[in-house]
């Protein structure tokens, strides 16, 4: 088992990377003196693959375990179920040292742990990430929450698991489209952050998306690593952290002007690094040399690069003004230097934005 700390003061946590290790979960819950009661939060797609193995290891390291199963879906990582779950959470009784298990991909997560984070004021969780992304992303940092009506992931608090769980063996049942949205993000941190892994993912294509063990292994660690690096110097994104929404302020505009129906997450992001590496050559601080092997990175894994056929461009531009990140209208864009180093800017002009874009 590979092992990594998030230091985070009081609030730091392990993330626990091995293969086939659900069954474990229980014992390793012991140490954190939780009450009896504890409650997972899972969907059917997962429950139905991973949730007997997750419940048997919890109940026979002595725990009541209540079991919270909400649709599968990003539109159910809403209020509606938040207030669903609360009443689950009271009718069962959890107290103030209960803890929730979130088992599932990015949406279980964020609104397990926006729950965990309210519920009377503030219980433990514990991730355990089954998909790609919220293996090397989502299920790290603490970022949590719920969409709104009128936009994604607006309401949420910045609240640290206690501990993250991966089992790598679980990406073996996970859709490939899926898998290869997660790879954005993976991708993402050899362009933020290190080269060497950047170099790594060009060369060990076919292992990766073999899902071969060691491979996989190494990229969910190196990935985690980064961000818990990342996280630990400016868990609020009060300046560093930032660095990681790189190709998300265009990736999130081009999400909402496709209705979010017609990329996954990481595939929309793809398209954003992509075009904020191009964006960053438009303003002459990458060359187009090293743009190109970022594109051709992304589309060896079978992820797209360029904005959809017929792209709605005022909704594009509106849609990033909406974005969360934006201040008095400022849109701050991550922009790569080079393989490996990002600068962040603001100020950047309409028509620099859309030669970038075009
Ligand atoms: P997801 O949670 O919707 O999971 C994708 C699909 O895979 C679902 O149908 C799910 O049921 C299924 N699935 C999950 N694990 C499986 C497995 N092992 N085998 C087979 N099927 C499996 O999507 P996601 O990409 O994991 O997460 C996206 C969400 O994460 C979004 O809501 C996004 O806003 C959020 N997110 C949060 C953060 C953060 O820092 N909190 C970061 C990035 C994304
Ligand atoms: N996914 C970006 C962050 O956690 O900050």
């Amino acid at each position: 088992m590979q092992k990594i700390r998030v230091e985070l003061g009081e609030r730091s946590y392990n993330i626990n990377i091995d293969g086939a290790c659900l069954h474990e979960l229980g014992s390793s819950l012991v140490r954190f003196e939780f009450s009896r009661r504890l409650a997972l939060v899972s969907n059917p797609t997962v429950y139905e693959l991973y949730g007997a193995v997750v419940s048997r290891a919890i109940k026979d390291a002595g725990y009541e375990l209540t079991e919270i199963i909400i649709p599968d879906g990003e539109e159910y990582k809403s209020l509606q179920w938040l207030q669903n779950i609360y009443e689950e959470l009271l009718k069962a009784r959890l107290d103030r040292k209960s803890a929730l298990i979130a088992l599932g991909g990015g949406v279980i997560g964020d609104i397990t742990g926006f729950a965990a984070s309210t519920y009377m004021r503030g219980i433990d969780f514990i991730q355990v990430p089954t998909t790609l992304l919220s293996q090397v992303d989502s299920s790290v940092g603490g970022k949590t929450g719920v969409n709104h009506p009128l936009g994604k992931n607006m309401i949420g608090t910045f609240w640290q698991p206690r501990l993250v769980w991966i089992d790598t063996e679980t990406l073996k049942s996970l859709p490939e489209r899926e898998f290869c949205s997660g790879l954005a993000e993976v991708i993402k941190y050899g362009v933020i952050w290190d080269s060497d892994f950047f170099d790594f993912l060009e060369a060990q294509r076919e292992k990766v998306l073999g899902l071969d063990t060691d491979a996989l292994q190494h990229i969910i660690r190196r990935s985690c690593e980064i961000k818990a690096e990342v996280v630990s110097k400016d868990e609020r994104e009060a300046g560093l952290r930032a660095i990681l929404n790189y190709g998300h302020t265009i990736g999130h505009a081009i999400e909402t002007i496709t209705g979010y129906k017609r990329y996954l997450h990481g595939e929309a992001v793809s398209i954003g690094m992509h075009l904020e590496a191009r964006l960053s050559e438009v303003l002459g601080l990458i060359d187009a040399e090293k743009v190109k092997r970022i594109r051709k990175l992304l589309e060896s894994y079978g992820l797209p690069s360029e904005m959809p056929e017929g792209a709605d461009m005022e909704g594009l531009f509106s849609a990033m003004q909406l974005d969360k990140k934006a201040v008095s209208g400022d849109l701050k864009f991550v922009l790569p230097e080079k393989i490996g180093a990002v600068k962040i800017r603001g100020g950047v002009s309409a028509g620099e934005i859309k030669d970038a874009v075009r």
